[in-house]
């Protein structure tokens, strides 16, 4: 860990939310680091830690919840000692935030272009008003918006769901950062325009370096569009490595099931795979492996911790009774 060429290095982040009796981690011991121009998945189901991990890093974390251990450095900066304004500074200029719902971003009663500008002039005050627009016009271009010049003076609510999503993709590429996390952007779009907005904002961000932790609950989605995964499960991280090699040889019975869960993975008419009992709330977690009780692999030394360790090939996996490497189907 702490080479140069990482825009982003989180080590061991505890998130808690504190509670009247005591803290709760929602998310425990996640390491993770993003390369420049590189595309990360961080996949789970819901309630597995994503979105508060998404917002620790972001320093958007509103109490009762709270990151209480551990490293996050963005281009080497520790921003857990950064202020409040330092945040702000960042925010937007070298990393942003796409959340699922666009109206987390937008202003409904404020035109495009007064939000737009004012997202330029606050990290860039010198610049002046009529390269502001043009910059704001380009981003909007860029993001698949037609007739740019004339959507930038239209409200929120003019907007389809697809191309208002579109518009906050434009806004937090518009300063060009160094790291965009993105929430579910596109979860609540009909799959053609998800396909189209992924394929996009790959092509964006590939051209200009921006790395990117595209944040989902779906498998499929990040399939054809990211580098590398991490798989969580109950606020940790189970796998990660390649996406490929993941998909495709997946040693984590969690893992493995969420894999045997999708159905274009599945031979057709087949019932689908389906892992039996559900995420464990946070202040209840079973001691040891979370998943243990779900998993069809445990064993009593599962109820100790268990640590992520290297399996090769930029692999990791937390596992005391992993899943064959060679699947035979
Ligand atoms: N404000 C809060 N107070 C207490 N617990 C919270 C709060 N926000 C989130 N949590 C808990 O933290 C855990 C992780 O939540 P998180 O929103 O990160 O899940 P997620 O993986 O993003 O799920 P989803 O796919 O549904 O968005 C959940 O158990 C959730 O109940
Ligand atoms: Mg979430």
């Amino acid at each position: 860990m702490g080479t140069a060429q990482n825009v982003l290095e989180v080590e061991q982040l505890e998130t808690v939310f504190d509670t009247p009796r005591g803290p709760v981690a929602a998310v425990r011991d996640l390491s993770l680091t993003v390369g420049r121009g590189e595309i990360v998945g961080l996949v789970g189901e819901s309630g597995s830690g994503k979105s508060v991990t998404g917002l620790s890093i972001m320093g958007l974390l509103d109490r009762p919840g709270r990151v209480a251990a551990g490293r996050i450095l963005l281009g080497g900066e520790d921003l857990r000692a950064a202020s409040a304004a330092r945040l702000r500074q960042l925010r937007g200029n070298r990393m942003a935030m796409v959340f699922q719902d666009p109206m987390m971003t937008l202003n409904p009663v404020l035109r495009i272009d007064t939000q737009m500008i004012e997202a330029v002039t606050a990290h860039d005050p010198g610049i002046s008003r009529r390269a502001a627009r043009e910059r704001c016009r380009d981003a909007l271009g860029m993001v698949g918006i037609p007739s740019p010049d004339e959507r930038l003076t239209a409200y929120p609510h003019q907007f389809s769901g697809g191309m208002r999503q579109r518009v906050t993709i434009a806004i937090a590429m518009l300063n060009q950062p160094d790291l965009i996390i993105a929430d579910e952007p596109t979860t609540a779009l009909d799959v053609t325009i998800q396909a189209q907005i992924l394929s996009e904002m790959q092509n964006l961000c590939r051209e200009r370096g921006t790395a990117l932790i595209w944040i989902t609950h779906d498998l499929t989605v990040v399939a054809g569009l990211t580098d590398r995964i991490y798989v969580m499960y109950a606020g940790s991280v189970v796998e990660q490595g390649p996406v490929d090699d993941i998909l495709d040889t997946p040693r984590h019975p969690y893992t493995h099931g969420l894999i045997g869960s999708i159905p274009s993975a599945n031979i057709p008419g087949q019932r689908l795979y389906q892992i039996p009992g559900m995420t464990p709330p946070i202040d209840r977690m079973p001691r040891g492996c979370r998943f243990r009780p779900r998993c069809p692999n445990a064993q009593p030394l599962c109820q100790e911790p268990v640590a992520l360790r290297e399996i090769g090939a930029g692999r990791q996996l937390r596992c005391n009774f992993p899943m064959p490497s060679q699947d035979t189907p």
